[in-house]
């Protein structure tokens, strides 16, 4: 039986398309999106973004569209619009005032409107609920509610999808907890946590993304001093790992559009609120300049003007999500030293390619490289072998796997590999 809700989800992307496509199993939902190409794709049953199979498109009730007026019988609203910064690192809430403005045109009494796009604390009550008064003339807390559910979904991680994991809930009083109590609890079998309040639960959100930018920079600091005194961090990595509570973290790239981003949300919050946030933007820093320290570090190790193939561009393993990926910046470093750099990735799309002013270069292309660096982890890239790298690789070819994930391959004598 479905319910008496009728939802609308605003932006439907790598979190809005998922969410749509499970409640919609449930209630009516329709999925709106400013970008008609993206509607299209999916009425076609495509998602470029991989999240999603055809056959799940093709079986899902979810309706889509691109026409607010589509929405006006909508009583609860999803908010996952994209919330980046701008080019000095300020919250950039532009998409979502646009969709409070849109919603404030068509929201009638007695609806609620929940967000799960990342904010710092105090955005949802403070920000958006006064400009869909502003549109609307209704009254948040009276005329209609406020809701707010972080999203935890990480992209090609298919075991951790929105319905396998526990879902933070917060409203404006206790009927709204329920009602999104209620919506949620159906897509992931009630595993919900109710926040004690919006705020709580947006401060949730942004230090769980924080945290882990915090501690993947103490790593890449790390691994920074101990080639200084030629130690490899996966096998200290390894080592510690052994004692109880040392925590799992590994050197890399932080790009993507959240764990490198939401730390300014919070940084931001902290200058607005006259606090410190010195931790927050070093990790930031930290994680920033790691591209830069690698191909200085690369650079010494090979000679001027080497051909060098990096495997990997999206902005971690298995995803074609290019946004804030690090490896631009490794590739930039590397081609202003004086290298040729080539560029392969089996996931990223051309198009997209091309608005960093790159080409990708297929594997199969009869070409030999003096240096191969694995820039991401890809699942293809583990599956390469001796006979790849016999064939890519000039004589005294080196090999930088700065995943380790060919650690324990055989791999030809007159290749030099070098890790972290
Ligand atoms: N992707 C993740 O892994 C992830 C995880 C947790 C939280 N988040 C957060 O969720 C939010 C959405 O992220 P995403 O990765 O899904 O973004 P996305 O870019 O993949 O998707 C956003 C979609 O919103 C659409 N859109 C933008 N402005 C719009 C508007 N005014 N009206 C209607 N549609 C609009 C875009 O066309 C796009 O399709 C962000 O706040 C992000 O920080 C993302």
């Amino acid at each position: 039986m479905r319910s008496n809700l009728n939802i609308s989800i605003f932006g439907l992307g790598y979190v809005g398309l998922p969410l749509a496509i499970k409640l919609s199993n449930y209630f009516n939902v329709i999925g709106f999106d400013k970008n008609k190409q993206r509607i299209k794709e999916l009425k076609n049953f495509l998602d470029k973004n991989n999240e999603i199979s055809s056959e799940q498109l093709k079986k899902s009730k979810l309706k889509y569209s691109s026409n607010i007026k589509d929405l006006k019988n909508s009583n609860i609203f999803i908010v996952t619009v994209p919330t980046p910064v701008t080019k000095s690192n300020q919250p950039d809430l532009k998409s979502l005032l646009l969709v409070c403005k849109e919603i404030g045109k068509i929201i009638s009494k007695g609806s609620t409107v929940v967000f799960e796009s990342t904010v710092y604390p105090g955005v949802t009550e403070e920000i958006c609920g006064p400009q869909i008064k502003k549109y609307s003339n209704l009254i948040p807390g009276k005329d209609f509610n406020l809701g707010y559910s972080p999203e935890r979904m990480n992209p090609g991680d298919k075991a951790h999808s929105v319905d396998k994991i526990t879902k933070v809930v917060s409203g404006d009083c206790n009927k709204t907890k329920l009602i999104l109590k209620k919506i949620y609890g159906k897509v992931n079998s009630d595993r919900i946590f109710v926040a004690k309040n919006i705020k709580t639960a947006e401060a949730a959100k942004v230090i769980e993304n924080t945290q882990r930018d915090i501690n993947v920079a103490f790593i890449n600091e790390i691994t920074k001093l101990f080639k200084k005194i030629d130690i490899n961090v996966f096998d200290v990595l390894k080592t510690a790992g052994t004692k109880w509570n040392f925590l799992n973290f590994q050197p890399g790239f932080v790009g993507g559009h959240c764990i490198g981003v939401d730390p300014y949300y919070l940084a931001y919050l902290a200058k607005k609120k006259k606090t410190e946030s010195n931790l927050i933007l070093s990790g930031r820093k930290v994680n920033n300049d790691f591209p830069i320290f690698l191909a200085q570090y690369i650079n010494n190790c090979i000679s001027k003007k080497n051909k060098i193939l990096v495997l990997g561009l999206t902005f971690k393993e298995n995803v074609t999500d290019l946004r804030n990926t690090k490896i631009i910046d490794l590739i930039r470093s590397l081609k202003k030293k004086g290298h040729k750099v080539c560029v392969n990735d089996p996931y990223a799309y051309q198009k997209e390619v091309k608005k960093m002013n790159l080409k990708l270069t297929m594997l199969s292309k009869k070409e030999k490289y003096d240096t191969i660096i694995l820039a991401v982890a890809h699942d293809n890239y583990k599956k390469l072998n001796y006979s790849f790298f016999n064939k890519k690789l000039n004589k005294n070819g080196k090999i930088f796997d700065l995943k380790a994930i060919w650690k324990n391959k055989k791999l030809p004598k007159k290749i030099e590999y070098i890790i972290l």
